[in-house]
């Protein structure tokens, strides 16, 4: 059979054609570098108040959703870049997301962000996507439960992953169980210093553990954590309803139920504070103390330019509020891996059908 260069030629160009439409664009240039201040300005104005209204009304029901959003944008963006790769729910092909990952546990405010996501796929179809709805409701998050004082202009135009692994999320995310220096290496291989891991730290100002996130603490020596404070957490891990792993223990102190103060440690009674979840340097405060909840936490007081970063937001509340907001938009510019997959997704919990 005869066949024209030229029916040759088209035929490879089709099949090329094929090969060069993945239904998932290439994400690489979509790192860092090629995000954008008012991304959606004209394909879906407006985007940044929907996100604040929703993340407005779940703080004003429940503070710890504003926790948990702030938890979620570190979560999400170490692992793999911020992509909401974290966002994806087991399937049978993809039994083991990142979600289901160990360290992933007590991950929350998923909801808020359907929400979300509802709200802007019936405002502009298949046009934001859910890592930057992460980006900016972390965004708003940190800033009501600061009252405004963490704040920063978030640049988007991420895409959504369509990889999410457990076994990404356990290799990249630091254990509460880590030595300083596990810390420091661990932010290191994403491009953090020292400094950053002192004030990302911070966010432990707000937000709930697992009693099994700190068990060994329960048992570490006064040195490391004020017995009286040992003493709340073991009780309230003994009385919690669904055993170690009920997520009954506030991290930070300030905010323990007086009861349990009043009993436990009656010296702290006054520095109980009337707002749940208000995020400030008082982490820091509470860590040259001994009263902070993680080992991770307490780990940043035994490396001489970490304990240096703890005393000097303690002493400077301000500056804290600035590097964190700083520190928070280096986070969400962590790009995929090169030559990632990205898209859209229609819903943040599955990838799109191809
Ligand atoms: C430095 C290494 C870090 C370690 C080892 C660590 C570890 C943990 C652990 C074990 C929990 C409790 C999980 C549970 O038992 O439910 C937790 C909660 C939390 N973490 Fe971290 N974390 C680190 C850094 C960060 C960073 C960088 C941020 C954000 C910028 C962050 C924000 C939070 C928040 C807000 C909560 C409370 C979440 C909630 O109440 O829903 N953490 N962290």
């Amino acid at each position: 059979m005869k066949v024209s260069v030229l029916a040759l030629w088209s035929a490879a160009a089709a099949l090329l054609l094929v090969a060069q439409a993945p239904s998932a664009a290439e994400a690489s240039h979509h790192g860092g570098a090629g995000l954008k201040l008012g991304y959606y300005k004209k394909t879906c104005p407006g985007v940044e108040n929907v996100v604040k209204y929703h993340v407005a009304k779940a703080i004003k029901a429940n503070r710890g959703a504003g926790a948990a959003l702030v938890r979620l944008i570190f979560h999400d963006c170490f692992v793999r870049g911020c992509d909401a790769s974290v966002l994806l729910d087991p399937t049978p092909a993809n039994p083991e997301t990142e979600k289901t990952a160990p360290i992933n546990i007590g991950l929350a405010a998923f909801e808020v962000i359907d929400e979300i996501k509802a709200a802007l796929e019936e405002r502009c179809p298949g046009t934001v996507s859910c890592a930057d709805i992460v980006v900016y409701a972390a965004r708003d998050a940190s800033s009501l439960l600061s009252n405004g004082h963490v704040h920063f202009a978030a640049p988007a135009g991420r895409l959504d992953g369509v990889v999410s692994r457990a076994a990404d999320a356990q290799r990249d995310l630091p254990d509460s169980t880590f030595t300083v220096s596990e810390l420091i290496r661990n932010f290191r291989r994403k491009n953090f210093t020292v400094e950053e891991l002192v004030i990302l730290s911070g966010a432990h100002a707000v937000g709930v553990g697992h009693c099994s996130s700190f068990r060994a603490r329960l048992s570490a020596p006064p040195a490391q954590i004020v017995p009286a404070y040992r003493n709340l957490l073991s009780g309230k891990c003994a009385a919690a309803a669904g055993g170690a792993d009920d997520p009954v223990v506030a991290n930070n102190v300030r905010d323990e139920d007086p009861r349990a103060v009043a009993a436990a440690f009656p010296s702290f009674l006054g520095k109980l504070r009337k707002a749940r979840d208000f995020l400030d340097n008082s982490y820091y405060h509470n860590n040259l103390a001994r009263i902070v909840t993680f080992n991770s936490d307490w780990q940043l007081l035994t490396e001489k330019e970490a304990l240096g970063h703890v005393k000097e937001y303690a002493e400077n509340g301000t500056l804290w509020d600035e590097d964190f907001s700083d520190a928070l938009l280096k986070l969400s510019r962590l790009p995929m891996p090169p030559h990632s997959k990205g898209e859209i997704r229609k819903t943040c919990r599955w990838v799109n059908h191809h």
